[in-house]
């Protein structure tokens, strides 16, 4: 790569300074020197290219408040892919979010920093699983986690994401679905629903390592805490919270409970960036990384916008029906 060690000089400096102060509670200035240049140079060159940079609320936030147009949980990552003008989409996350912003938005390029950005949700089933299961469950309408290949997607009836799942379950007025991969999540919705659930057993790594145990320790450490948590999370976990829902949830509801200290039950970057957003909240923070998320760094972002890699595509043979099912979900969730 051509871009490593680029220097802070008083050019650089001067243009970064104004987004340096907006980020000055989350990211020491000590560290700006290391950052700065690769804002710079990445800024610059997303205009030249027509690109835009979307980042999924996990990623670092060098990333996510300096050089990302838009933030957000994963539906609405897909919905601003589907809308975006520019002619470049860079995608700060992790493979299927920008398999699925290629899916919803086919005549742009989607890039990724790092191709290896996967998700072991993502890996824990494949496209000859789910039809082997529609063969058992013939006439079991599939609803599929975003959190999936395009080749799973091109196999189901619809997707859905943490933000919208149990509004499409019901909506679809069905007495039993397949719900695929997350058995949390899907033994989250089932609990919201009367609709019944077959679900599939893949986890999130990241989420499936909380206890309920660790919870209540906390809990009885400081009774006043609110417990945000994410529904990739085994059901002890979610017993204990608060709150349940995606990482869009989660920031609008510590925006709605200002004054309150906040535990967030999902991945370690998600309090730095809300504590960026809200830098009067205090938090608790416990850290579970996720390691795919965290491949993504500036100077593979610069690298990715100089060198126009690392360019995601769909097998024709899965994108239409693929697509029809994202398409689905984005119906349902307008
Ligand atoms: P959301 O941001 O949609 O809640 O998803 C969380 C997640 O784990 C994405 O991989
Ligand atoms: Fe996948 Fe979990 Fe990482 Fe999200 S946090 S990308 S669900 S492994």
């Amino acid at each position: 790569m051509s871009t490593i060690e680029l220097p802070y000089d008083p050019d650089v400096e001067r243009e970064t300074s104004p987004i340096f102060e907006r980020v000055a509670n989350v990211i020491p200035r000590v560290e700006w020197p290391l950052h700065a240049p690769y804002v710079a140079a990445i800024n610059r060159l997303k205009r030249e290219r027509n690109a835009v940079i979307l980042a999924h609320n996990y990623q670092v936030p060098e990333i996510y408040h300096t050089v990302a147009d838009i933030v957000g949980d994963s539906l609405a990552l897909a919905m601003k892919a589907a809308e975006t003008d520019a002619d470049v989409i860079v995608l700060c996350g992790v493979h299927f979010m920008a398999e699925t912003a290629k899916l919803v938005n086919p005549s742009k390029t989607v890039l990724v920093p790092d191709l290896r950005a996967g998700c072991s949700l993502a890996d824990s089933i494949t496209a000859a699983d789910v039809r082997l299961l529609r063969e058992r469950y013939p006439d079991v309408p599939v609803v599929t986690y975003v959190n999936t290949s395009a080749a799973v997607k091109a196999e189901s009836d619809v997707c859905v994401t943490s933000g919208n799942a149990i509004k499409i379950v019901e909506a679809l007025g069905v007495p039993r679905v397949i719900f695929l991969p997350d058995e949390y999540l899907a033994k989250y919705v089932a609990s919201k629903t009367t609709t019944e659930i077959i679900a599939w057993k893949g986890h999130c790594e990241v989420h499936e390592r909380f206890t309920g145990a660790q919870l209540r320790a906390y809990r009885d450490d400081d009774p006043g805490l609110r417990i945000l948590a994410h529904p990739e999370c085994p059901p002890d976990v979610l017993a204990e919270a608060d709150y349940v829902g995606s990482t869009q949830g989660m920031l609008d509801d510590v925006g709605a409970h200002r004054g309150a200290r906040v535990l967030l039950i999902t991945e370690c970057s998600m309090a730095d960036n809300v504590a960026g957003v809200y830098p009067d909240v205090e938090f608790v923070r416990p850290c579970n990384l996720c390691p795919h998320m965290k491949r993504n760094t500036l100077p593979k972002i610069l690298h990715s916008l100089e060198a126009m890699e690392y360019e995601v595509t769909v097998d024709p043979s899965v994108a239409e029906r693929a697509r029809a099912a994202v398409e689905r979900m984005l119906a349902y969730s307008r």
